[in-house]
């Protein structure tokens, strides 16, 4: 059978709010987008992934919709919309929008009739409870019950007291949600990131969730979301959804699941469907969340592969919206994120890149009074909110770095002029250029998109190498997680034997070919490969 593109695709992540601004107000929109489509197509990836861009208040940037079917004037219009669908289309990528399923905003009309009585047509558009009938809590603190003075109840929210959650166990409001897709798909949409998808469905009963021992941060992460989350009529959900998007040509669904960090592998890949029939891809967020570590990171990506199995495909992801940038969390060591991204474009299936992490892009620094989002004003500053990963783009060095001639929403990353885009460019050996040559070599290779995957033992703990097999191809990937020089001996490993040659280096090197022993340099990662025996 063919390979469907969504099973080797490269996303790529774009924070509207962020990416290009060309109206002067400091916020990014939609005709910066297409003003920058001949960038993305220099990236070489397959498709951008929007965060959302529909009618919301903000109180969540965009997670919080008032009119599904509709562009929030902050981002454009509807028509914007469908010039962004043409452009991208021409130059074959794939738009992906982001869904909110799980919850709409207070000032959805919805909600705003259900409040109403307990009679009215939308009354069972939400969860209503007299009483507070559990210990859950809201992922953003608080009680996850807030009390409606017109109601007279409580309400549910998952996430903020602004985002009431939907009740999935209403035909009508699932009717309602499907339509969306609908107009969505029909309006030319290659699919959708949900938004915590398995959040979606809630016991029916209410229970109260398992409570954790320990300390963390939220009291969202001291209990076991057994009651709230994951609940088995999620997958029937997501097989109707499936079939939904599946009876128009080409499209996907990519969910994100919610897990205890630092992730689990096993309960994402449940969503892919026991018969490969619901989501087409869904998040594991381990790596994100894996100290930087030879032993670590092996082991989180052999468990996140086992999970998901030959039959169904593994998304890569290191960067998103919701976490610190990469470099920031290697403390800007470049050469450490080179090696990462090595691994992770080295992995079987589909890849996701945040826009920035190509240029190696570290955190914003935010103070406190520029503060947005509503994680970082409760949790500040033990943590810092999410507004640092959320700079804008850099796209040159002069005055406003091109992404804006206003007063930018969010601080630009400290030094930002040396990630610019035109900087790089100029620069051989850049970040941006680093992704370039592995994006393309993935594309010309399919080895690293669909090849096997076996981890071999080193037998030292600094160090990571798998073999990728395809089609009587053979590369061998070592990685060095160290500092320090480290070699690799092959002499007593399984190993298919032969002259290996230099494919591919994280770090400047003279070609080279080896038959048994590697040398890697500092968080130096290679690939080599296997000369065939006809040559
Ligand atoms: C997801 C989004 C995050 C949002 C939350 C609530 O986790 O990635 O940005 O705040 O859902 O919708
Ligand atoms: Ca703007």
């Amino acid at each position: 059978m063919a390979t469907a593109w969504w099973e080797e695709c490269i996303v790529y992540q774009i924070y509207p709010r962020s990416f290009q601004d060309t109206n002067g107000d400091g916020i990014g929109d939609l005709q910066g987008i297409i003003k920058r489509m001949d960038y993305l197509v220099s990236l070489g990836i397959d498709a951008i992934w929007l965060n959302p861009i529909y009618c919301s208040p903000m109180a969540d940037f965009g997670y919080d919709i008032t009119d599904y079917q509709n562009i929030d004037p902050i981002f454009g219009t509807l028509e914007d919309s469908d010039q962004l669908l043409r452009e991208a289309h021409k130059r074959n990528i794939r738009v992906i929008f982001d869904m909110v399923l799980n919850h709409t905003s207070i000032e959805h009309p919805w909600f705003q009739e259900s409040r109403l009585s307990k009679d009215n047509a939308k009354a069972d558009y939400y969860i209503w409870s007299d009483t507070i009938p559990n210990n859950w809590q809201g992922a953003f603190g608080k009680k996850a019950w807030t009390y409606d003075d017109v109601r007279k109840q409580y309400y549910l929210h998952s996430f903020l007291e602004e985002q009431p959650d939907l009740n999935w166990r209403n035909q009508e409001v699932v009717d309602a949600m499907f339509s969306i897709l609908r107009f969505w798909l029909d309006r030319g949409v290659d699919g959708f990131r949900l938004d915590v998808i398995n959040c979606i469905v809630k016991d029916k009963t209410f229970r109260s969730n398992p409570k954790i021992v320990g300390s963390r941060l939220r009291p969202y992460d001291m209990q076991r979301h057994i009651f709230d989350r994951n609940r088995p009529g999620t997958h029937q959900k997501l097989r109707m959804m499936r079939h939904l998007v599946d009876s128009y040509q080409d499209r996907m669904l990519v969910g994100e699941i919610l897990a205890e960090i630092p992730g689990e592998p096993e309960l994402a890949a449940s969503f892919l469907g026991r018969n490969w029939d619901e989501l087409h891809l869904s998040f594991d967020f381990s790596l994100a969340y894996t100290r930087f570590n030879a032993v670590k990171w092996q082991r989180s990506a052999k468990r996140w592969c086992e999970a998901v199995g030959k039959n169904r495909v593994p998304s890569w992801v290191l960067n998103n919206h919701d976490i610190s940038r990469l470099v920031s969390r290697l403390k800007g060591n470049i050469a450490k994120a080179k090696l990462a991204s090595l691994f992770l474009l080295t992995q079987r299936g589909s890849i996701f890149l945040y826009y920035g992490e190509e240029l190696g892009l570290p955190d914003s620094k935010v103070p406190w009074k520029s503060i947005h989002d509503p994680v970082g004003k409760r949790y500040w500053p033990v943590h810092p909110g999410r507004d640092p990963a959320r700079g804008p783009m850099i796209w040159t060095d002069e005055e406003g770095y091109g992404f804006s001639d206003g007063n930018s929403w969010l601080p630009f990353a400290p030094d930002a002029g040396a990630y610019a885009v035109a900087v790089q460019e100029q620069d051989v050996s850049s970040m941006l250029n680093y992704y370039r040559a592995l994006i393309t070599m993935r594309k010309e290779e399919p080895i690293y998109r669909r090849g096997t995957c076996a981890y071999l033992n080193t037998n030292n703990k600094h160090t990571v190498c798998y073999l990728r097999e395809y089609d009587n191809e053979k590369r061998m990937i070592l990685l060095n997680f160290s500092g320090r020089n480290q070699n690799i001996s092959m002499r007593d490993m399984e190993h298919p034997k032969g002259e290996w040659t230099l494919r591919f280096s994280s770090q400047r090197m003279l070609s080279d070919t080896k038959t048994e022993s590697f040398v890697l340099q500092p968080w130096q990662g290679c690939i080599y490969s296997l000369k065939s025996k006809s040559s």
